[in-house]
């Protein structure tokens, strides 16, 4: 039953790294729907409702000015679960799915128990006629599940002479951080999957404010569903592959940079997505790759699920790849060697280490008993504990004679300035394609560190020329130009 002329309110359940920025810019273009973001989590809520926009829980450029525009009067961040769903006429399901840790699918199935529970609130709390959208990256047939809870709470509230009644549609978000913003202003396209027109065309209205109607584009809720796995699984597979050339570029005097400009100039390849990195990071790729792969293996299509599960495998692969050939050039051992880590989020313009290739290699070089230095402009010291799972150690810093290091094999520390950085250091390894690092006076880190040193640029953002000049060594990833 539609029974709606138009959406005033809006409640998103989940706070994070899409529900925050999402719901932001939908309040920003559309001043008439007043919208509330909810969570569990009271930090989280209480840092979006900072009176410092620089304290927001998520780094994302130009976010802050539109929570500035918006918040408290169309943008509200609050606990207030069970109230907000009450009064919404539409609820975005923004919640986390990440992959199971145990039980059936463990290691590959997303965990639907997050988006469950806000189907189950949904169900309790809702009032008249709710439309109910997957913002959520989920398994297809996952509206099968949401649906059959909400209809199957409409007979209690009949028993309670409550009405309800429930659309589901599908709206997944392809946003990517770092550009989150400019993603949502200026999408490539919306997607919206459903069955029902009516509901659909309320859900596109929102949308209409500032994407034109070209770019909005209606599925049935299946493909929607899929499509957003599919896109992910695309995007990452493209990684994997320039990565897996990379390496053959080192062994053959080839060079990625020149490979992907080669490749990427055929307009049916198109050029984005083709650099090659220390391996894809993030809280998405993997995830959502390895459900595609259980659903493939559930479905009976073994075939399907080992190629897409080859995307992730290589990325392993070329993480671990890289903190190799790390220890091979620093003379086949690192134990007491100091090496500076610049980059630990997962790319450059967020603070989100989830995934982040810095962690395997990190962990990597920690195992092989390096000193680590780790600076990022954007990640907390307590983020890289939680990621190292190791407690930093503060006492290394002040270490002043080289052998001292020895006592500290397999510590790591976190170093605001990259200059400090470099005291007495053998390497110096770029992670994260921050502008900052392509700043760097090599001439002044080179007096710094102990000879012989090197630079290792996995992200292709340093002048070979200025390092090389700074008598320092030199890898980058893909380039075969120097065997
Ligand atoms: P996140 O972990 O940053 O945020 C999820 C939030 O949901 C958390 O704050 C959590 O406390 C809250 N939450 C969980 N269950 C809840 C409940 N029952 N009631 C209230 N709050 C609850 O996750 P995210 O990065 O925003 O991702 C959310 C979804 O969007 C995932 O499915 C992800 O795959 C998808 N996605 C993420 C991105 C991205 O760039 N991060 C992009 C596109 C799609
Ligand atoms: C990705 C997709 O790009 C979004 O469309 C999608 O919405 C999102 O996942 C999601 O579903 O979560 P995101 O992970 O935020 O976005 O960032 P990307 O720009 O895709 O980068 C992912 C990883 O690939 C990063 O580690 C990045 O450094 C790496 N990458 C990206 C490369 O190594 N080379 C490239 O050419 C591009």
């Amino acid at each position: 039953m539609t029974n709606k002329k138009e959406i005033k309110n809006i409640c998103c359940i989940g706070a994070g790294y899409v529900g925050g920025p999402t719901m932001a810019v939908i309040a920003d273009k559309c001043p008439h729907i007043q919208i509330d973001v909810v969570d569990l989590n009271n930090e989280r809520i209480s840092s979006w409702n900072n009176d410092d926009l620089n304290l927001l829980p998520i780094y994302e450029p130009g976010l802050a000015e539109i929570v500035g525009r918006c918040r408290g009067k169309n943008l509200h961040f609050s606990n207030l679960i069970e109230e907000k769903i009450g009064t919404a006429d539409m609820v975005f399901i923004s919640v986390n799915t990440p992959t199971k840790k145990k039980g059936i699918g463990a290691g590959k199935a997303s965990d639907l128990k997050w988006v469950e529970s806000c189907a189950r609130q949904v169900a309790k709390f809702s009032k008249g006629y709710t439309i109910v959208v997957e913002k959520s990256t989920l398994p297809v047939r996952t509206a099968e599940t949401i649906m059959s809870i909400l209809y199957g709470s409409m007979s209690d509230k009949i028993h309670k002479n409550q009405t309800a009644s429930f659309e589901v549609l599908s709206n997944p978000e392809f946003l990517a951080e770092g550009t989150a913003i400019k993603d949502l202003e200026n999408p490539d396209r919306v997607l919206i999957g459903g069955a029902n027109n009516d509901a659909m065309e309320l859900l596109s209205e929102i949308y209409r404010n500032w994407v034109p109607k070209e770019k909005i584009l209606k599925t049935n809720i299946w493909s929607s569903e899929l499509a957003k796995l599919t896109a992910n699984a695309f995007l990452a597979q493209r990684i994997s592959s320039i990565n897996s050339i990379s390496a053959l570029c080192e062994a053959t005097g080839a060079d990625i940079r020149e490979v992907s400009r080669a490749i990427g100039s055929d307009t049916r390849i198109g050029s984005k997505f083709l650099d090659s990195g220390p391996g894809f990071g993030g809280s998405c790729f993997k995830k959502d790759i390895l459900n595609l792969v259980y659903l493939a293996e559930y479905f009976g299509l073994p075939e399907v699920a080992n190629f897409w599960e080859e995307v992730v495998n290589i990325n392993h692969w070329h993480q671990h790849r890289i903190s190799k050939l790390i220890v091979k050039k620093l003379l086949g051992t690192v134990v007491g060697k100091k090496i500076c880590i610049l980059g630990f989020a997962f790319k450059a313009n967020t603070n989100d280490t989830r995934e982040s290739s810095s962690i395997t290699i990190c962990k990597d070089l920690i195992d092989e008993g390096a000193i680590l230095f780790i600076h990022d402009p954007q990640v907390s010291s307590a983020q890289i504990y939680s990621a190292l799972e190791k407690k930093e150690n503060y006492q290394i810093k002040e270490i002043k004679e080289q052998n001292d290091f020895l006592k500290y094999e397999g510590q790591w520390c976190f170093e605001e300035n990259i200059y400090n950085c470099s005291e007495g250091a053998d390497a110096i390894v770029v992670l994260t394609e921050w502008e900052e690092y392509s700043l760097i006076d090599w001439k002044d880190i080179s007096k710094r560190m102990r000879k012989p040193s090197w630079v290792f640029d996995s992200r292709s953002i340093i002048s070979q020329q200025e390092v090389i000049k700074a008598n320092l060594n030199f890898w980058r990833i893909g380039d075969g130009t120097n065997i």
